[in-house]
């Protein structure tokens, strides 16, 4: 049993990654400023502090006080398109923030780290699946935030030796709820393609549209590498296991490996709801790669991380159960 950290715990992966750590025997403790997350999201068992990871002090008295070994860091903002207008909110946030926290961590001597990272810092690749050694080149400042906390781990970590190794995990398109019916994704104004579809199927919005269906994909649509949430919470469990066999610094993917389009969505979560919303063609919406999907051959081979959801129709069942339990 280890004492971890998770910041961020009471949003949409820390929420579902913090219950699969509960289950697993690991002690946690929650820092979450509410911005985005919900306090529900949080089992009422969980020490739960409502506060920011800038707070040093705060951070280094939970680390003292809970005698923690390891940290899972979540908390960030989200929205690729807030981050083009706002971007030094995403800075401040994302890299300030987490330099703040991963300095505290180092100075209280907690090794072991675990971060969120993104596919967003591949941009737009040239590969048709991506490892983690292609060329980084993020095209807005969600993910220029996301590499920029990378290289903070990467130069920290170096810095300090042997005493702080870490696992960055760059999600692909992370959707779905938790088969329990207790937590799914709870973003309010949610852009996420899957999330949508489940709203316009439950009638919490009238329709929604597809951006772009002139792309080179077979049906003219986006294609994206959707991974279901309680698989990438296992994911964080393999990282830690993995560090604490003694793993060195790493950088990871999370994805399955394989592809679906827009259009394939769609038709997934009509079949699933039973529900035929309208659904308008618009042109394309800035900054989308044509396709993204992950290599994962690292992550199977280093963690033996094994999926367990790797289902369209499994993904997009759980998130529309999700929703239309939310009312
Ligand atoms: N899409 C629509 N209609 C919608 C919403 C989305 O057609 O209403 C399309 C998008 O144009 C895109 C695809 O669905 O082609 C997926 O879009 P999402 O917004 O669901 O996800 P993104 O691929 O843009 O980005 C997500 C996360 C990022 C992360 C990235 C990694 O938002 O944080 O996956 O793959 F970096």
């Amino acid at each position: 049993m280890l004492n971890i950290l998770v910041t961020g715990g009471a949003g949409y992966i820390g929420s579902h990654t913090s219950l699969r750590l509960l289950e697993a025997g690991h002690n946690i403790v929650v820092l979450d400023n509410l911005y985005s997350g919900h306090r529900w999201a949080v089992s009422e068992e969980v020490a739960f502090y409502e506060g920011d990871i800038q707070d040093k002090q705060l951070v280094a008295d939970i680390i003292d006080k809970h005698e923690i070994e390891a940290v899972v860091h979540f908390a960030g903002h989200i929205v690729v398109p807030e981050s083009v207008a706002d971007p030094a909110k995403y800075y401040q946030n994302n890299v300030v923030g987490s330099l703040d926290l991963i300095e505290t961590c180092i100075q209280k001597d907690v090794k072991h780290f675990i971060f969120s990272s993104s596919a967003a810092v591949y941009g737009i690749p040239s590969t048709a699946t991506v490892d983690e050694t292609v060329t980084l080149e993020p095209i807005n400042p969600y993910g220029k935030s996301k590499l920029m906390t990378e290289w903070t781990l990467q130069d920290l970590g170096f810095a300090a030796g042997d005493d702080f190794e870490f696992v960055a995990l760059r999600y692909f398109n992370v959707a779905g709820a938790h088969s329990s019916g207790t937590l799914g994704q709870a973003t309010p104004e949610a852009t996420h393609l899957i999330k949508v579809a489940c709203e316009a199927a439950c009638g919490k919005r009238n329709g929604m549209s597809i951006f772009g269906t002139d792309y080179d994909t077979p049906d003219g649509t986006c294609i994206r590498d959707y991974i279901h949430v309680e698989d990438l919470a296992e994911a964080h469990l393999d990282a830690l296991d993995y560090l604490f066999e003694g793993g060195k610094s790493t950088i990871v993917n999370c994805g399955y490996g394989r592809g679906f389009s827009v259009k394939d969505v769609v038709k997934t979560v009509k079949e699933v709801s039973g529900s035929d919303f309208s659904v308008t063609m618009e042109s394309r919406r800035a900054g989308d790669p044509p396709q993204l999907i992950a290599d994962n051959s690292k992550i199977k081979k280093m963690f033996n991380w094994q999926s367990r959801f790797d289902d369209l129709e499994t993904i997009c069942r759980s998130a529309y159960e999700w929703e239309k339990s939310r009312g």
